[in-house]
């Protein structure tokens, strides 16, 4: 059609010298401005004659020699002309047609002829209307989507291609290209990394076309990913993240702990026990962020947070590593202690480093004492090394947390212990040796004490003996008289 467009405009300007004919390609997106070129070289002082108009549409500007202008009435919304053709830049030759607001139906084939006394110029110029959409307009994460390129007319034999965010999209598995007549088609699954701005870019015939359309896909905003790692160190608190989009309200949310090693069954026990879901007023209804507030080594591991928007369940799972200090005495060094930093799951750290916190005064934090390597040893008497340790560990992207342990407080400790430990001692052996001496006193008491029971058992018996001696002692004693 294009091609007889041109042949008709050719015919009827050979009838006329110096005519030429040329097909323009105008790409414009919907909604812009198009400019359509319309140039004649001649710079005659007389006013040409000068004719814009689309096939099968009729004329949309004329101007005669006279100035006298008419304006075809299809082109005027709410009595605001679409189209216009600049004056100022008239007299540079220039009678280019400006369409505002262009939409689909606006894509065809458009002819200008200016006619400057002999000379007849005929331009033809072909607009192709851009359009970039998506099969939903907010699509909820891992949804498909498809991401549509329509060209009106379509340019056949054009190259498309594709850039999201301002790079080259690649198409990968899951992703399909369907071509067909008037549009291409590319459908993945809505995810976070696939939000922004898509741009369709067609090329043809030396020209180039873009379009494009901004992607927001709804679901949890935050944590972006399943299995993003918390950090957080034994006794501290530890806040797990479940952001939906905002005025995203989910229904029925639900927090789990899920089985070791599962990545859907929740675990039979509860979650911890210092657990506390989103029930604070000031929290958005979006927000279904948890928290724990005291953090033990046997809470490590998956959690689950979820929700139902739009009758679809979205759900995140967030890892939970928590990180503590070992220490231990070795045997042959007295006073040392080894400190070991212990992680639930040290996949992701690449170093770990000792730094010696101190606190002047004020309160304000300092840092000194670098040492690399997940263990440390230090003398705990040396009055150097009392205060904080902190073991951090960073993986690639940098620090991911620290956990700390106090040596003034172990130590004082331990001295009060061992000193303790001396005096009950002492205390033990001297209770004791007590306890046996006074057995031994009870034990010849109750000896004398049955001796004379056995004795009392027989008074008669005692009486004749008792009266024998008598009897013995006083004759002796006669007998010492005489
Ligand atoms: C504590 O703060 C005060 C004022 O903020 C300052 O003058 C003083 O030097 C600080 N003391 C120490 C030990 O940093
Ligand atoms: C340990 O982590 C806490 C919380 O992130 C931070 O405030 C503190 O400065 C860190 N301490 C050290 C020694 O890096």
């Amino acid at each position: 059609m294009m091609l007889l467009e041109c042949f008709i405009f050719g015919m009827i300007a050979s009838l006329i010298t110096g005519a030429r004919c040329k097909v323009t390609e105008v790409f414009a997106e919907a909604g812009s401005q198009a400019v359509l070129p319309c140039k004649s070289s001649s710079t005659s002082l007389a006013s040409p004659f000068i004719i814009w108009s689309k096939a099968n549409k009729g004329t949309i500007w004329r101007k005669q020699k006279s100035g006298l202008q008419y304006w075809g009435s299809s082109w005027s919304q709410k009595g605001i002309q679409r189209v216009q053709c600049p004056n100022s830049l008239f007299e540079r030759g220039d009678y280019s047609l400006h369409i505002n607001n262009v939409r689909e139906e606006d894509g065809g084939v458009y002819s200008c002829s200016v006619e400057n006394g002999v000379q007849v110029v005929e331009n033809v110029v072909m607009l192709r209307i851009m359009i970039v959409s998506f099969s939903l307009s907010v699509p909820i994460l891992g949804k498909d989507v498809s991401v549509t390129c329509n060209v009106t007319p379509w340019p056949h034999g054009a190259s498309v291609h594709w850039m999201l965010n301002n790079s080259p999209f690649v198409p990968q598995t899951g992703i399909s290209s369907n071509r067909d007549t008037s549009k291409i088609v590319v459908r993945v699954k809505a995810t976070a990394r696939l939000t922004g701005n898509w741009t369709c870019v067609v090329g043809y015939k030396g020209s180039e076309g873009r379009a494009s359309a901004t992607l927001s896909v709804k679901g949890i905003i935050k944590p972006p990913n399943d299995n993003t790692k918390v950090y957080a160190s034994v006794g501290s608190a530890a806040a797990l993240p479940c952001v939906f989009s905002n005025d995203l309200v989910p229904s029925l949310p639900v927090w789990e702990k899920l089985q070791p090693g599962s990545l859907f069954k929740p675990a039979p026990g509860r979650l911890p026990s210092s657990f506390s879901p989103s029930s604070q007023s000031s929290q958005l209804a979006w927000d279904k962020s948890a928290s724990l507030k005291a953090v033990e080594f046997k809470d490590e591991g998956r959690y689950r947070c979820s929700g139902t928007v739009q009758g679809q369940r979205l759900s995140r799972n967030i890892q939970l590593i928590v990180a503590k200090i070992d220490s231990s005495v070795p045997s042959k060094k007295k006073g040392s202690v080894t400190l070991t930093c212990q992680l639930s799951d040290a996949s992701e750290v690449t170093d770990y480093e000792w730094v010696h916190v101190t606190y002047d005064l004020n309160g304000t934090q300092s840092v000194g004492f670098i040492q690399k390597g997940k263990t440390l040893s230090i003398s705990q008497g040396s009055e150097e090394n009392q205060g904080e340790w902190a073991c951090r560990f960073s993986g690639k992207e940098g620090i991911l947390g620290n956990v700390t342990y106090h040596v003034q407080l172990m130590s004082g400790l331990n001295g009060q212990k061992s000193k303790g430990f001396s005096h009950n001692t002492a205390a033990v052996v001297g209770l004791s040796f007590l306890l046996f001496v006074l057995l031994l006193i009870l034990a010849q008491m109750y000896k004398n004490h049955q001796r004379r029971k056995r004795i009392f058992q027989y008074p008669a018996l005692e009486t004749i003996v008792h009266t024998i001696s008598n009897e013995r002692e006083e004759r002796e004693r006669n007998r010492a008289k005489k």
